[in-house]
């Protein structure tokens, strides 16, 4: 399989005049062609930075101390702004983990997907129309064609979630990276919304790089899993592997927490909850 981003010694500082954080302490790990890697880690270790670093598009004070970035070829972290936004939305689609921050408040729906398309200097044609509206239509938008003439306002955070995910995938680009894209979702339309993700997302040998703390999602949908820990990447590997015999402590209670009361193994027996997470068939087969 050959690689499309790989990630090599990321470390990323959080510094203000008052103080200095150290987020990522060195996270290397590999997204191949048509791979989907889940990231999953409790809440501070550091899965968004990890994203946001990739793609230099981190909250100040946030600066990446050292690493390398290589997407198909290109070192990301060495371009220039101005290149970096031909490769962002074209080639990474990104959904951030809030998504009325990815949304322009003062522009219509509609003119924001122009203005994707016209930043990688594609006309403005009823076909491009259409394609934003059918995937609002894949996300679960009704009334897309209503939705598309509103403001960003107009919208519960589970609607601007499913546009900010047609978004990222409006120019089809070759790896998508979201960052706990359905938390806004009720738990049935979550798996609706991930489902055409990850359907709309691979084949072609395009990728995907989702953060989430749902094991049960990266059971369901990922090829491998990183795991994270207070900016560490204690584990990675195939999701079969590492959630069925976990090598750090933190992973293995990290899947205890999700073991159901009435699923718990007797004791003396090893408590992964094996046959909840893994061996669900994925969508959109690979
Ligand atoms: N804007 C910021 N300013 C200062 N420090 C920050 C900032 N954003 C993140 N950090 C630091 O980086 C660490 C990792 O934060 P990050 O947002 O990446 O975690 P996360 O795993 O995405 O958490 P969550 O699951 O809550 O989204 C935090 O614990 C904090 O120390
Ligand atoms: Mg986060």
């Amino acid at each position: 399989m050959s690689v499309g981003l790989e990630v090599s010694g990321l470390v990323t500082d959080f510094e203000s005049r008052q103080h200095s954080v150290r987020a990522l302490h060195g996270i290397s790990f590999e997204v191949g062609e048509s791979e989907i890697v889940g990231i999953v880690g409790e809440s501070g270790s550091g899965k968004s930075t990890v994203v946001r670093s990739i793609i230099k598009l981190l909250m100040p004070p946030g600066r990446v101390a050292e690493g390398h970035v290589d997407f198909y070829g290109t070192s990301l972290l060495e371009l220039r702004e101005r290149e970096l936004r031909r490769i962002r939305g074209k080639e990474i689609g990104f959904v951030a983990q809030n998504p009325f921050s990815a949304l322009n408040p003062v522009l219509r729906i509609e003119r924001q997907f122009q203005n994707i398309a016209r930043a990688h200097g594609i006309p403005r044609d009823d076909e491009m129309r259409r394609r934003a509206i059918e995937l609002l239509e894949a996300t679960g938008v009704k009334e897309a064609e209503r939705v598309i003439g509103g403001y960003a306002h107009e919208l519960s955070g589970g609607m601007a979630q499913r546009v900010v995910i047609a978004m990222a995938l409006f120019l089809n680009p070759r790896l998508v990276i979201a960052d706990e894209p359905t938390t806004a979702l009720d738990l049935t339309v979550q798996r609706q919304v991930l489902d055409t993700l990850t359907r709309l997302t691979t084949g072609s040998g395009r990728s995907m790089l989702i953060v989430t703390h749902d094991l049960g999602v990266v059971a369901k949908y990922c090829d491998r899993v990183l795991v994270m820990y207070q900016g560490r990447l204690v584990e990675q590997g195939p999701v079969s592997k590492v959630f069925v015999t976990p090598e750090h402590d933190y992973t293995a209670s990290l899947l205890e927490s999700v073991v159901r009361p009435d699923a718990a193994p007797p004791a003396g027996t090893a408590p992964i909850p094996a046959v909840d997470l893994v061996g669900a068939p994925r969508p959109g087969g690979l």
